[in-house]
Order: structure tokens, then C-alpha cells, then sequence
């Protein structure tokens, strides 16, 4: 497999990173996941805006971005990728340097490593739908920064794992904010309720493509706080985010949701996003 790694295209067991590198002692850094589909990136310019904005936040330098765009690009085509669903990991760290909780020298080059894998959707999932469970949202409170630290993104998702689960759903002072690694959208009364952009979830491209969607669709929106009491009166729910597309929840914990099957708007919204995609 071909990687990206610091200027260079290289095999990736040729990689060689410093295990003072901030990332790996600190979790000190961004990253995306970009979705190749039908022959092209599905809104790079959003991702890596995203990525931008996240390395902002956290002072680190950004790397060109035109450059990453270029090199995702020639991930997915140097791995022989083109022709079929893939995702590009980018990541970008503070860099190496002895281990101290401020910031290295400035002039310490960022750590920039992109990798390539081919994408298999979550075809079942879309299909049938899935059970979801409650956690605690124990994350910081910059959960807008796409951070490379995930250990309680980790933690939930295995935890919902464990309980046959698909998705763990973070719930804080009673208000569900996303999943693990996905937005989360419900349908109340015909209208799709989501959390706002926030400090407290991540502003996921995939969520905003879905709410563009629903306005193309005539289907009312409202970026609003669900209450976790108020999952009982939602006709529908979904995940959405790029490894993700749009899955119905059919059940939460032990409760089903609507009749026990994907919904209408779900149905639409699938629809809408792969047109999108292969648009
Ligand atoms: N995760 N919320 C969180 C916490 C996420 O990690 C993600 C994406 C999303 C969805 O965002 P988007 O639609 O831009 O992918 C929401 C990626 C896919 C990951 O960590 O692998």
C-alpha cells in the first residue's frame, strides 16, 4: 500500500515515525475522513476547510491544502482505488520533539501522513437499521475540533459494540449531541431535528449535505437540542457521517423506534445522498 508520509509517497511499511512524535504522546492533532465515490471526492473542499479550521483551533501550522487535495487524489489512484468506493485518512500532528506539554520549537515541522483503503457501505445497516445505545457524553467540551484524541469515542462505540449495537449516541445533561463517529438526526411530527453546530458536536459534512437535502426535499428542518426523554416521540431516527451515509435507528436501548423499520425520510435522504455522490 502506498502512503503519504511528510512530502513523500512511500510503501507504507516504509514509514519511520519518531516516537517523540506529539501525536503519539499526546494525541496533539487533526485529521479528516474523505469519501472517494464514482470517480471523485465527495465535497473535499469541506473536509479540508474542516481540517483547517480544526489545525487553527489548535495552533498547529496547516499544510497546503490544494497540496492535500492533490495528494488524496493520487492516494486513491496510486492504490488502484479509482474505480470503486474509498476512503482518505488524513492526519496532521504537531510534530516530533522531546516530551513537554508546551509547544515545541516553531520552526518543528508538522507530521503530515494521508493513507488510502477501499470503502465497503454499511449496506445491511442502510437497509434494515440499527440499534443504537445511550452513553455519557464524557468528551472535552471542543468536540467542534476534529481531534486525533477519540479515547471516549473509542470507549463508547466498543461499549456499544459489546451490547450487539451498532452506534453509541452521547448523551449530555440529557440532550443527545452525535454518535462515536456520526451525526445524529431525528423526525418529529415530519420535521428533521438535529443538534446545532456547536462546541459540543462536530460540524459533519455529511450532516450538512443531509440538511441541504431536506430542504431541497420540502422536508422542514430544525437545528435544535433533543432531549434523550424526548426519543420516545420521534417517528424516525438516523446516524449520518462519511463511513456512515445515512443508517436508520431502529431501536434505542430496549425501544423501538416508530415501527421497528426504516422511515420515509430515511429512505429519501439515502436516496438524495447517493444521487449526490455519483452526481
Ligand atoms: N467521523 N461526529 C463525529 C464525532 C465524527 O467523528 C464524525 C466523522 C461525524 C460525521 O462527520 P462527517 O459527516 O464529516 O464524516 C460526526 C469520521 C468518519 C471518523 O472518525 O472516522
Amino acid at each position: 500500500m502506498t502512503v503519504f508520509f511528510n512530502g513523500q509517497f512511500l510503501e507504507k511499511q516504509a514509514v519511520c515515525i519518531s516516537t517523540d512524535d506529539r501525536g503519539f504522546l499526546f494525541a496533539d492533532g487533526a485529521y479528516e475522513v474523505v469519501r472517494w465515490s464514482a470517480g471523485h471526492f465527495f465535497r473535499p473542499s469541506d473536509h479540508l476547510r474542516r481540517l483547517e479550521r480544526s489545525l487553527a483551533e489548535i495552533r498547529i501550522s496547516a499544510p497546503d491544502m490544494a497540496i492535500l487535495e492533490d495528494v488524496s487524489r493520487q492516494l486513491v489512484e496510486r492504490n488502484g482505488l479509482s474505480a470503486g468506493d474509498a476512503t482518505v485518512y488524513v492526519q496532521v500532528t504537531r510534530g516530533a520533539a522531546p516530551r513537554k506539554h508546551a509547544f515545541p520549537p516553531p520552526d518543528t515541522p508538522a507530521t503530515v501522513y494521508a493513507c488510502a483503503r477501499p470503502f465497503t457501505a454499511l449496506t445491511e445497516a442502510m437497509e434494515k437499521g440499527v440499534r443504537v445505545i445511550c452513553v455519557e457524553d464524557v468528551r472535552w467540551s471542543r468536540c467542534d475540533i476534529k481531534s486525533i484524541a477519540l479515547l471516549p469515542n473509542v470507549l463508547a462505540n466498543q461499549q456499544a459494540g459489546e451490547a450487539g449495537a451498532h452506534e453509541a449516541l452521547f448523551v449530555r445533561d440529557g440532550i443527545v449531541t452525535e454518535g462515536s463517529h456520526t451525526n445524529f438526526c431525528a423526525v418529529f411530527d415530519g420535521r428533521l431535528v438535529t443538534h446545532p453546530v456547536s462546541n459540543r458536536i462536530l460540524a459533519g459534512i455529511t450532516r450538512a449535505a443531509v440538511l441541504e437535502f431536506c430542504r431541497g426535499l420540502g422536508i422542514p428542518v430544525e437545528e435544535t437540542p433533543i432531549a434523550r426523554d424526548a426519543l420516545a416521540d420521534a417517528s424516525e431516527m438516523m446516524l449520518v457521517g462519511t463511513t456512515t451515509d445515512v443508517v436508520p435507528v431502529v431501536q434505542v436501548d430496549r425501544r423501538t423506534v416508530g415501527n421497528g423499520t426504516p422511515g420515509p425520510v430515511s429512505r429519501q435522504l439515502q436516496a438524495a445522498l447517493r444521487d449526490a455522490m455519483c452526481g
